[in-house]
């Protein structure tokens, strides 16, 4: 169904209209916000009517932060935004459902992952084997 509505928001004006939805453009120079149409994702109709939106965009972000980085092109995924101001200050149509905001641009040369970057759960917190 593609239901993924992806906004690139560039240039000054745009970028000022940002600020006001999060804290968390780290000063980039652009960004992209993934979104999904409620209207046209698929449904699991016959059991739950859960429709598959979120996991598109994610699948969608997800992949389009991989092919920035194959450019050396580096993105945040930012999640901690006001969607309503999103809403207002992009003008989304209502069906429209802000999922990612990826803030990208060229990484510093000293750059570095976060210090919790390492960090992992341990296997067997995450995988479980025939029972939960
Ligand atoms: C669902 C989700 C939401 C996130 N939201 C934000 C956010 O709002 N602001 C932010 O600075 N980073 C956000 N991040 C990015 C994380 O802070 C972190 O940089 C990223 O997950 C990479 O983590 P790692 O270096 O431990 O692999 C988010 C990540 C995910 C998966």
């Amino acid at each position: 169904m593609q239901p993924q509505r992806i906004l690139v928001i560039d240039g000054a004006q745009e970028l000022e209209k940002l600020d006001e939805c999060t804290k968390c453009r780290f000063g980039a120079p652009a960004a992209l916000l993934v979104c999904y149409d409620r209207d046209v994702c698929w449904r699991r109709e016959r059991y739950d009517g859960k429709a598959s939106g979120e996991v598109d965009a994610a699948i969608v972000a997800t992949h389009m932060m991989l092919a920035a980085a194959s450019l050396g092109v580096g993105s945040t995924w930012v999640m901690h935004f006001d969607p309503a101001a999103v809403r207002e200050q992009f003008a989304l149509p209502e069906a429209y459902e802000p999922v990612a905001l990826l803030v990208m641009g060229y990484p510093a040369p000293d750059a570095l992952p976060s210090p919790m970057h390492a960090e992992r759960l341990p296997e067997d917190k995450l995988v479980f084997w025939n029972t939960f």
